[in-house]
């Protein structure tokens, strides 16, 4: 008896101790977030600063059965410091949507999220009103879902059509990248979850992502690779930044001050949080499970890289290290802290949201499939040959992706969706009929070689390499009958790519001679009976067409358009949708007309570990319209079943001051409904500077105009729009002279002028020194 009272006493002893204590710990969320880093162990403050590792890593597989998180197939969140109150959250790719695990285990309920049109898709709709709303609809996913962080978007500028992830970018302007990014940004956040801005910056390729060294000037820096991020950041307010796993003059962009402090923090004043790519700084995936081998912790924490995802027991060990002998800058450390606690104090994960699982997928489907209409871009219409309206006659579908659709690139961009409308499918929804000996023979053909290439890739892990299905041959008597039998030829050239691995010049860029004997076969045979064919391009990035598009009658650039991909180019073939999407990026006649095509992707040519970045400021148009080298179809085009006239332009003054606002009329002047992309492009003096013959200064798209009906559009340019960069002043400077303001149906279409005057120079922004070059490197100069 007496000894029981004794352990009771010593039990109440003890509880109320540790409860005095727990309570003397601040709480996150209760306690200010200062409070909380000074209560901090070093052991804490590196629990929270290097993220909790990536469990099954071995082939970099998603979290996939680990029991452990939250949300099955999450990439990764913040480690949880328990007596500090601080919850785990959660990140999740990005950016076609959510890409996590649509199943778990011992669990009937599916977890599918909306495969939306990738990148490239969305951004050639111009529209960012649009793109905001399928923000939201991928935010309510994100949210309903348990996520914290959607890692999107990706904005990094198609240097060359070859890098294998430009599906997930937006276009070779930073302007575009800039505004697509902000609008989709604001469409997630607005529902209180986050994004990441991703990858910050200069990520242009995937061959040896991880450890390239790409030597970049200054004013490209400044001018192309980091102005859309300076958009979006300064626009949209991104709650975090993802830095880039590739160095920029010789320093991880993961350790380099110049962009994170000088750059991201003291000049755009950015306040969210850092983290690095999946184990960024690591000089390979490889390395990260070599004994000892580590990333330069220091030199992150140091140059505000505030979390290093998704962490290793190497990283956690020398950064301890580290902290405890006083070998890392304490305020760093802090200043690092704060921003992830101040991040995870906006979370719905801190709020205690309760998460439905059970997100309107529906009602995004609809979102989906009409977004991807308005991404689509229209390349070439013979004597109207879209939209074609017949639905009495057969249509003969050719092209195995006709019938396997590709919604989306692979990777972390990849989504786990329910279902992928295929093009037959959507044909035949739109009441089409499809030839069914072809549908006989291509169904079964395609599915075995799917399934095949479906079993590589799940072996080989996530980050394998696409290998593209060949196509299914055609006996030329078959293709001739078909001619007679059918109204019309359909053909579906597919393409597909993703992280790790950049893009072929043979066999992808240049077509396939499997590919070019199917358009001869098709063309020759259909042509013959006079019939047409229709060409639809199911890919994620650029292709060659010089050689082949006079074959064809039509040819509709469809991009990856997501889950609703086969209605969605039904809907545009049958003119339900009048295709208004403009191509963000060049497309060469040959691929050695690309300005990077001599410096990408690096040298030495079999194991490229420096990339130069010869053509300066010459990415894109810049190049293509300032050197006159032709296109294939050049950046801003694109047809549309109506037509448009532009007239009125109109300047709110003739003499730049502050700003000036540039006003034109657009009108439909065809028979149907239609919205016209209206580019704003400005041609600047250059005494002070060499200069591209033009720039997208300001870009706008009409509402839908019926027939006869005009819209006036009004664009405000600012002296930055004016402005270039001059290296050796450090400043953004709008120099003095004479401006044109050229606006175009295209870069080439350029439908009505003006000019204004510039009476001093105006240095519009002072910044920093930064990004000097490691090499001496000379940069192509107008
Ligand atoms: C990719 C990122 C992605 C991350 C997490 C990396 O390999 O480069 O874009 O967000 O993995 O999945």
């Amino acid at each position: 008896m007496k000894m029981n009272k004794l352990k009771l006493l010593v039990f109440v002893v003890l509880g109320s101790l540790q409860l005095a204590n727990a309570q003397k710990a601040p709480q996150l969320g209760k306690a200010s977030v200062d409070e909380v880093i000074q209560a901090m162990t070093p052991e804490e403050k590196v629990e929270l600063l290097v993220g909790p590792g990536m469990p099954g890593y071995a082939g970099l597989v998603p979290l996939e059965g680990e029991p452990d998180v939250r949300v099955l197939g999450q990439a990764g969140g913040n480690e949880e410091v328990k007596r500090l109150g601080i919850p785990k959250t959660v990140f999740a790719d990005g950016p076609a949507g959510l890409r996590i695990q649509p199943k778990r285990q011992n669990n009937p309920n599916t977890y599918y999220a909306t495969a939306f049109p990738v990148g490239t898709a969305l951004a050639s709709s111009w529209n960012t009103d649009l793109i905001e709303e399928v923000g939201k609809a991928m935010g309510e996913e994100v949210k309903e879902y348990g996520v914290d962080v959607l890692l999107a978007p990706a904005l990094n500028i198609h240097r060359n059509p070859l890098n294998g992830r430009n599906f997930e970018y937006y276009s070779e302007d930073p302007l575009v990248s800039g505004k697509i990014a902000s609008a989709y940004i604001k469409g997630i956040q607005s529902h209180d979850v986050g994004t990441s801005v991703k990858h910050f910056a200069a990520n242009n390729q995937e061959t040896n992502r991880l450890s390239v060294n790409a030597h970049i000037s200054e004013r490209a820096m400044r001018e192309i690779y980091l102005r859309g991020f300076e958009i979006a950041i300064k626009e949209a307010n991104p709650w975090t930044v993802m830095t880039a796993y590739n160095k920029i003059d010789g320093t991880y962009a993961s350790a380099n001050e110049d962009l994170l402090i000088k750059v991201l923090r003291n000049e755009w004043g950015y306040k969210g949080m850092v983290m690095t790519d999946w184990f960024g700084g690591y000089p390979g995936f490889a390395a990260i499970n070599e004994k000892g081998s580590v990333s330069d912790v220091i030199a992150q924490m140091e140059a505000g890289n505030d979390l290093l995802m998704p962490g290793t027991k190497a990283q956690k060990e020398a950064l301890l290290k580290a902290i405890k002998e006083g070998k890392v800058d304490v305020a760093a450390i802090d200043s690092n802290l704060r921003h992830i606690l101040n991040y995870i104090l906006k979370t719905p994960t801190v709020e205690n949201y309760k998460y439905s699982d059970n997100p309107d997928l529906k009602a995004h489907a609809e979102v989906t499939r009409n977004a991807a209409t308005e991404g689509m871009v229209l390349l070439k219409n013979k004597e109207k040959t879209l939209p074609y309206t017949n639905k009495s006659g057969t249509v003969a579908l050719f092209g195995n992706t006709s019938y396997d659709f590709i919604a989306g690139g692979t990777g972390s961009g990849d989504v786990n969706e329910a279902y992928t409308v295929s093009l037959l499918e959507g044909l035949k929804n739109a009441g089409y009929s499809i030839d069914q000996d072809l549908e006989k023979t291509y169904v079964p053909f395609v599915k075995a070689a799917t399934e095949k290439e479906m079993k590589r890739r799940a072996a080989e892990g996530l980050l394998t390499a696409v290998q593209r299905i060949p196509e299914m041959p055609l006996a030329k008597e078959m293709v001739t009958e078909k001619a007679v039998s059918s109204e019309v030829a359909v053909i579906t050239i597919g393409r597909n790519a993703g992280e790790q691995h950049d893009r072929k010049i043979n066999n992808d860029f240049y077509l396939g001679q499997d590919e070019i004997k199917m358009i001869n076969t098709v063309s020759d045979a259909f042509h013959a009976e006079g019939k047409k064919v229709i060409v639809i391009l199911n890919i994620g990035g650029v292709i060659e067409t010089a050689s082949w598009k006079d074959k064809v009658d039509a040819v509709l650039l469809a991009w990856q358009p997501g889950q609703e991909g086969g209605n969605s180019v039904a809907d545009v073939i049958s003119g339900v949708k009048n295709p208004s999407g403009k191509l963000t990026m060049t497309f060469p006649i040959d691929y050695n007309n690309e300005p990077s095509a001599a410096n990408f992707p690096g040298v030495p040519a079999n194991d490229p570990k420096e990339v130069f970045y010869k053509e300066g400021i010459y990415v894109g148009y810049r190049y293509f319209n300032t050197f006159n080298v032709k296109p294939s179809y050049e950046f801003g085009f694109g047809e549309s079943y109506t037509k448009f006239e532009y007239s009125d332009i109109a300047f709110s003054n003739n003499n730049f001051r502050d700003e000036i606002k540039v006003s034109v009329k657009v009108t439909n002047t065809g028979n149907v409904a239609g919205k016209e992309v209206v580019q704003v492009y400005v041609s600047a003096p250059s005494k002070m500077l060499d200069k591209p013959s033009e720039e997208l200064r300001a870009f706008g798209k009409t509402k839908l105009l019926q027939p006869g009906k005009s819209q006036k559009l009004t664009f405000t340019l600012k002296a930055k729009d004016l402005a270039s960069f001059v290296d050796a002043k450090s400043a953004w400077i709008a120099e003095k002279g004479t401006y044109t303001v050229k606006i175009g149906a295209s870069s080439l279409d350029i439908k009505t002028a003006k000019n204004f005057n510039l009476a001093n120079d105006i240095t519009v922004e002072k910044v920093n020194n930064t990004f000097d070059l490691d090499v001496d490197m000379e940069t192509l100069k107008n």
